[in-house]
């Protein structure tokens, strides 16, 4: 399974990416004005940072609009991918994007039907959001099960990239189905990386070294 960092900090992406765990990066609006910096350059500083795919969102409503945003992002980089929201001109801009070499990854997709259509357009990865699921009180990693399925089924390349993940439990499921790629927030991947019985047995192999005799 691929890890990608979702976040626009490069900060928190070169610590994980020196921990060797970081296959690619998906940002979005929120994420970037975060930083306080112009758009275009974040997404430059990450592709500078990580040698994979770096998601940058269009947000035009319009089929339009995202194409001309597609073509200036994937200027930016060739590792960048560019997400495009699951609407019906999305999809009229994804497989334009698709015919054009234009790398896609369809977001905000909450139904496992909707991510077999973008499959269908040509996006090279759809991103199921489970925790925004979770958060009305239904299981968002059902149907990231159902949308793997189907994407076997019918021997699809896309890859769903599960996406909105709160915590370890997510990460898990994830594995256990087979999800091509995780996105995660660096707190859930710290949380992966630490256990308190791990600390505790450092401290007490420390303590118990200091007894050792010295020669
Ligand atoms: C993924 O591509 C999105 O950026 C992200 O996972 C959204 O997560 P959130 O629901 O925590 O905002």
């Amino acid at each position: 399974m691929k890890i990608f960092m979702d976040t626009a900090d490069v900060g928190e992406i070169r610590e994980a990416v020196s921990m060797g765990m970081v296959d690619g990066v998906t940002t979005n609006p929120s994420l970037i004005a975060k930083t306080g910096k112009p758009f275009n350059q974040v997404i430059e500083e990450i592709c500078g940072i990580v040698d994979g795919p770096i998601s940058a969102e269009a947000v035009s409503p319009d089929a339009e609009g995202m194409l001309k945003e597609a073509r200036e992002l994937s200027g930016i980089h060739k590792n960048v991918v560019v997400k495009i929201p699951m609407t019906t001109e999305g999809l009229k801009a994804v497989k334009i994007c698709s015919a054009e070499g234009i790398k896609t990854n369809v977001t905000l997709v909450f139904q496992s039907l909707q991510g077999l259509l973008a499959a269908k357009a040509g996006a090279g990865y759809v991103s199921p959001f489970i925790g925004r699921l979770d958060d009305i009180c239904q299981e968002g990693m059902d149907m990231v099960g159902d949308l793997l399925a189907m994407l076997r089924n019918y021997n699809y390349p896309t890859e769903v990239i599960v996406a909105s993940i709160r915590h370890s439990i997510h990460v898990v499921q994830s594995a256990l189905l087979g999800a091509h790629v995780v996105t995660l927030p660096f707190k859930v991947l710290d949380r992966l990386v630490n256990h308190p019985l791990t600390d505790s047995g450092i401290e007490k192999f420390l303590a118990d070294y200091k007894k050792i005799p010295k020669p």
